[in-house]
């Protein structure tokens, strides 16, 4: 069986393509069956005369959805969007596919669309951004197999929290407690000292309050660390990784972005050197924009958004207070209430979609860090030991991979960017 998006490769010549029926029309002579197969979508035509009266009339019970196998013959046609269409000599129908698929063409509510997300997942767009959704994890393991990084998986089931501890999800691991990992830093920060650079990538949880356009309970995040990188080099990972990912999005996804009306020369210009600013100075300039922030806040989401609709490239912002961030980062030695550290907003509004520091190397100064944040040392003390046997200087970040996918995807909320997402209110499907 051919697929639909080789479908240049045969012209003129015959195809079998099996798929799903997702719009139809008869004129009694005359059939046009628009069909996608999950690498494509095609017009296939399908003249009365060339079946069986039977065959014919099995083809005029069909619905949307309905999945079929068809033969036929591949035609140049300019008008539509991939260039060719299948002349049809051959239909198998599979599935008839009932009357009533809830999704149609008239514009849903967002709940009943997430209600029905098994099914919505079908839809053009969504197929869409799943397609670039997977170019990113591509270009995410690329990146890092060519820059020399080992991969290694952090665990999911965790003693400890990494991220504090308001946003844990908690179980009960055979009669103690046991938490969801919210990144799995800590354990490639044990690792770097066996393989150097490392990266880790997988499902983490973050029991989050917050109804926003940005936040999942669950979510894919990608955790790099690096021994003998300082807050600079880290920066310069990331503005490599991401560029990358941005640039093979380019050459891979076109047809997909343009259905998903992306402003494709917006992410052309994201190409390193990307902006840098300290907290102070972002404090400053919003607050010339009308924000309250003051000089000890973390960044609001409103703050983040107003500052990057201003700039049409990536801005890491450096050196946060560091009450407003982890236990872990290292501080300022030039003025110790900062730490040094940075987020990589994206722009267009869109925001943090990286979170990374240079971290904390000293033994005693993590444990006074430990006992000061009130979390218990006894739980941290094997990540205390990698401060005991070679400690180096080491950094590192982690990404948001449905952060990435909508900010390139364009999209309005993180809730499409993921095959089934999870939030406060959502479980199913
Ligand atoms: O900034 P965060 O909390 O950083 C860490 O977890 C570090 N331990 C990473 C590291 O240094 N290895 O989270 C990292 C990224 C954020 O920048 C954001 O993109 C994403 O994870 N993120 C979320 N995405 C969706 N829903 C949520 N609730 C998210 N919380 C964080
Ligand atoms: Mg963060």
């Amino acid at each position: 069986m051919e697929s639909i998006k080789n479908i240049k490769e045969y012209l003129g010549k015959e195809v079998e393509l099996g798929g799903w029926v997702y719009n139809f029309r008869s004129s009694g002579k005359i059939m046009f069956l628009q069909l996608r197969d999950g690498s494509g979508f095609i017009q296939c035509v399908v003249e009365k005369e060339s079946l069986s009266e039977e065959k014919w009339n099995d083809l005029q019970k069909i619905n949307i959805e309905a999945s079929i196998k068809i033969k036929g013959i591949v035609k140049e046609d300019t008008r539509s969007d991939i260039g060719f269409e299948i002349s049809v000599i051959a239909v198998e129908i599979l599935n008839y596919s009932n009357e009533d698929y809830p999704i149609s063409k008239k514009d849903h509510g967002v709940d009943f669309l997430m209600d029905n997300r098994h099914l919505w997942l079908r839809s053009r767009r969504q197929w869409a951004i799943q397609k670039i959704r997977n170019t990113i994890i591509n270009a995410t393991y690329t990146y890092f197999q060519k820059e020399g990084f080992t991969k290694i998986d952090s665990p999911i089931l965790t003693g400890n929290a990494c991220e504090g501890t308001t946003e844990l999800f908690e179980l009960d691991y055979f009669d103690r407690p046991a938490y969801l990992s919210q990144s799995g830093q800590l354990y490639l920060e044990a690792a770097i000292f066996s393989v150097g650079k490392c990266f880790d990538f997988g499902p983490v949880f973050r029991a989050e309050k917050s109804k926003t356009r940005r936040h999942l309970t669950e979510f894919w995040m990608m955790d790099a660390e690096m021994a003998f990188h300082d807050y600079i080099d880290n920066m310069k990972v990331q503005e490599g990784l991401i560029s990358y990912i941005v640039e093979e999005v380019l050459k891979n996804n076109r047809k997909e972005l343009e259905l998903l009306e992306r402003n494709i020369e917006a992410l052309e210009k994201v190409k390193a050197p990307f902006i840098v600013k300290t907290h102070a100075e972002v404090v400053k300039e919003l607050r010339e924009m009308g924000s309250d922030i003051k000089e000890d806040d973390d960044m609001g989401a409103d703050d983040e958004t107003i500052l990057t609709k201003k700039y049409d490239k990536p801005i890491f912002v450096t050196k946060y207070p560091k009450e407003v961030k982890a236990f872990y980062m290292k501080p300022d030695p030039e003025d110790p209430k900062r730490v040094l550290c940075s987020d990589l907003l994206a722009p267009e509004g869109y925001g943090e979609i990286i979170g990374g520091s240079q971290r904390e190397e000293d033994y005693n100064k993590l444990l006074e860090r430990i006992k000061e944040v009130k979390l218990d040392p006894k739980t941290f003390s094997w990540y205390l030991d990698l401060r005991k046997y070679g400690s180096v200087p080491h950094s590192g970040f982690g990404y948001g991979l449905e952060r990435i996918v909508t900010w390139i995807c364009g999209l309005e909320h993180v809730r499409e960017s993921i095959p089934f997402a999870r939030t406060i209110q959502r479980l199913e499907p």
